[in-house]
């Protein structure tokens, strides 16, 4: 209880800040660590009802949107948005998962040379960088430590299995897995999707 009280005097400060900038809207019955989200000023963080995220939820310039549906679970994963992160409703993201919409550098060394010292100075020039936005729809399910780059869609009901890294989008009741993520199956007739 005593270890447990800082943490949580610390978490209500944050949020009482990050909620107070206006970044960030919260549905009722939701739980968010709020002290697991960065640079949120200047960007937009929304989470329906009934959701569950303990992720950290990185905002890298300004201008980002990340938004959560309802009664969706989120992990201990991180998700890093520059542009857009859309996360359904009744979706499951496990533990470990990083969910990214951008490269974070480019893949010409003269245009990255730069970057760790621009880091320092606490600026960079993200021109260069390749983004998309990243979509996971409704009622899918992401396996512990899968890895999900730009410009991803996660159809609705898709399940990727633990530890893939999807670079390419995923059909609708798909289940996929392996590195680069590559279709299994289709989910059967008994994994239909609740009407
Ligand atoms: C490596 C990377 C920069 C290449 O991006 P890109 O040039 O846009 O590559 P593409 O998305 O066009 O993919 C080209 C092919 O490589 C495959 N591929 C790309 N990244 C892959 C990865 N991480 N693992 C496995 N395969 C990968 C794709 O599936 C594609 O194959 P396909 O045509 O058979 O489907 C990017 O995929 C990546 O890994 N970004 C994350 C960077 C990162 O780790 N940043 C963290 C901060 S340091």
């Amino acid at each position: 209880m005593l270890t447990t009280l800082p943490i949580r005097i610390l978490d209500v400060l944050m949020g009482w800040k990050a909620w107070r900038s206006g970044a960030v809207s919260v549905g009722s019955g939701t739980s968010l660590v709020w002290r697991r989200l960065r640079r949120v000023h200047g960007n937009r963080l929304r989470v329906g009802e009934g959701s569950i995220v303990h992720a950290n939820i990185i905002f890298e310039s300004r201008g980002g949107d990340v938004s959560i549906g309802d009664r969706t679970y989120v992990g201990l994963s991180t998700v890093i948005c520059f542009q857009q992160i859309s996360i359904g409703n009744d979706v499951l993201v496990s533990w470990g998962a990083t969910i990214v919409d951008h490269d974070s550098h480019s893949l010409d060394w003269n245009l990255r040379r730069d970057d760790v010292r621009e880091w320092s100075r606490n600026r960079k020039d993200w021109t260069h960088v390749p983004s998309a936005p990243v979509v996971i729809a409704d009622r899918a399910w992401v396996g512990f430590n899968v890895t999900i780059l730009k410009g991803v869609t996660i159809g609705e009901g898709a399940v990727v299995a633990a530890c893939s890294v999807v670079t390419r989008d995923v059909p609708p009741r798909a289940l996929v897995a392996g590195n680069p993520a590559r279709l299994i199956r289709m989910l059967s007739n008994g994994d239909e999707l609740a009407q």
